[in-house]
């Protein structure tokens, strides 16, 4: 029997204790289970979020093992190696997959029987490795994709604009990675398309400014790697936020990294696309209309996975 307030977290680096401390202040769940391979990495961890336990809300936060997620709702996959200074998310995809496909083995020795949240990277190309491994159906197994892009899109548009992040409506889809696009055809504060609303906010030049912002996006995390070695809270507040529309059942649309079968003329891969999501996991992909240049540019970031998919 599942208890929807039960979550799992696989992998307790950097990543994963983000997402559990941010689980934890979000009081979404009432049990987090936290797994690693070095067992007393997620006592730490455990004890450490814990003791934060008073400032917030009651919950139970400790280490554990696959013997303790049959019941969980969500696993919450963040295990493997991350990126280093110079290289790309596809260069972890071999080690990375092993691990993806060990941790799916466990998974599948257990009862469990919710859902997935990938998390690990290359994400799109993990994602997939964990549907095909776990023969779950499609819907439960969901990527992290570019949710975390499409909040630096806004942010980077809110700066610029001076306008609230949240007020910004433009999102990234395609791979979690170089190839990234920024639907520009769709951004909007308030149905104002952004390059009217510039000109709202007498910024001139924007349409310049927009390549600029496409690109500190997609090397954001080479930037913030350089300085810092790594990131967490971002990733960890993203897919804190995926766990939180599944579990609710709220049908947020977010673009996560989703198995397609035919959407957009493309299929047997994962990559991202706004989805709306709900207790059952990916509830609907939804087909939007693209413009000529960026329907290209999601085809070409869909063959750059492919290539990479046909290698492990
Ligand atoms: C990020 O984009 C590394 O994929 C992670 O921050």
């Amino acid at each position: 029997m599942i208890n929807i307030q039960k979550a799992a977290v696989i992998g307790c680096g950097f990543v994963g204790a983000s997402i559990a401390y941010t689980l934890m202040q979000k009081g979404i769940f009432s049990e987090l289970v936290l797994i690693d391979a070095v067992m007393e990495k997620a006592e730490g961890e455990a004890m450490d979020i814990s003791h934060g336990l008073p400032f917030a809300h009651a919950m139970d936060i400790y280490a554990g093992t696959y013997a303790d997620i049959a019941d969980a709702s969500i696993l919450i996959i963040t295990a493997g190696a991350n990126q280093k200074e110079g290289e790309t998310r596809l260069d972890l995809v071999q080690k990375n997959a092993g691990i993806m496909r060990s941790i799916i083995g466990n998974i599948r020795k257990t009862a469990f029987d919710g859902l997935l949240l990938i998390v690990s990277n290359p994400v799109d190309i993990l994602t997939e490795v964990a549907l095909r491994e776990s023969g779950y159906p499609e819907e439960r197994v969901i990527g992290s994709g570019t949710v975390l892009d499409t909040a630096r899109l806004k942010y980077l548009i809110s700066e610029e604009l001076e306008i609230d992040s949240r007020n910004v409506h433009a999102f990234i889809v395609g791979e979690h990675g170089d190839s990234e696009l920024a639907v520009w055809s769709c951004a909007n504060i308030y149905g104002i398309p952004v390059e009217k609303f510039a000109e709202l906010r007498r910024q001139k030049g924007f349409s310049e400014e927009m390549k600029e912002i496409y690109c500190s996006v997609r090397d954001s995390a080479y930037e913030i790697i350089k300085r810092k070695g790594a990131t967490y809270y971002g990733i960890g507040m993203a897919a804190a936020k995926i766990a939180e529309a599944l579990v609710r059942d709220s049908h947020t649309v977010a673009p996560v990294s989703v198995h397609l079968n035919g959407e957009y003329g493309l299929q047997d891969l994962c990559l991202s696309i706004p989805t709306v999501l709900g207790k059952n996991g990916a509830e609907q992909i939804l087909e939007i209309n693209f413009n000529e240049e960026e329907k290209r540019k999601l085809w070409h970031s869909a063959e750059e996975l492919k290539k990479i998919l046909a290698r492990i």
